[in-house]
């Protein structure tokens, strides 16, 4: 799956916690040590599964429930791996995501009550053994992000709607995850100024990966 040296990185958070701003440093940072790097996001990110993405972050909030997101969410990292993902890292490209199948675990699951054990098992029919080699998740309060995430530009997405419950639910499932996976999980205080948080970032992925 991967070439010579490659690695899959994810970055993770609730909503408005500054992931594609810290993945922005993060490539620039990597692609100055020479490293080449393909950022993508999801769901999205492949042509394939940016059609997906439509129908998941638009419209009512009860448009779909918890299983046929979970599905839909599955199907566009499916369509991501394969014509994406999977293609970069064997050419010896590394790959950073903005939220993977942590994000599923983490609004499907602990947000919708989705159980965990059936997320699992349509991790192994879509995605199978293949797992990302770090994941940085970023936590701050859930009042901090949703006001973050209402003035940045573009509409809100039908998750933002979900209300705070639910996003609480959300932080805490990103937090048990990070506590249930620490080899592969580093949880990063998020709360802090931009060049703090890019610190702790850049920092994080010096421990984990030597880079
Ligand atoms: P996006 O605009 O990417 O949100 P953000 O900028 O906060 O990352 O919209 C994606 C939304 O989809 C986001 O609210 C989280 C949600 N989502 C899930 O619920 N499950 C998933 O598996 C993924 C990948 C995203």
């Amino acid at each position: 799956m991967r070439g010579t040296g490659a690695r899959f990185i994810t970055l993770e958070g609730g909503e408005g916690a500054g992931k594609s701003t810290h993945i922005r440093y993060l490539a620039e940072h990597l692609r100055g040590l020479g490293i080449e790097v393909v950022t993508t996001r999801e769901p999205g990110g492949s042509p394939g599964a940016e059609v997906i993405r439509k129908l998941l972050v638009e419209g009512p909030s009860e448009a779909w429930d918890a299983t046929a997101e979970a599905l839909l969410m599955f199907a566009a990292r499916r369509d991501l791996l394969v014509h994406t993902i999977w293609p970069a890292l064997r050419q010896g490209q590394w790959v950073i995501s903005d939220r993977f199948a942590d994000s599923t675990r983490a609004y499907q699951g602990y947000g919708h009550g989705l159980a965990l054990a059936e997320i699992e098992t349509l991790y192994r029919l879509a995605v199978g053994d293949f797992v990302p080699d770090f994941t940085v998740i970023l936590d701050l309060p859930v009042e901090t992000g949703l006001k973050r995430a209402a003035t940045r530009a573009g509409s809100e997405n039908r998750f933002e709607r979900f209300g705070t419950d639910f996003h609480q639910r959300v932080r805490e499932g990103f937090r048990q995850i990070a506590a249930a996976e620490p080899a592969r999980c580093v949880l990063i205080d998020a709360d802090a100024p931009l060049d703090t948080v890019r610190a702790r970032v850049l920092q994080a992925v010096r421990d984990r990966l030597g880079v």
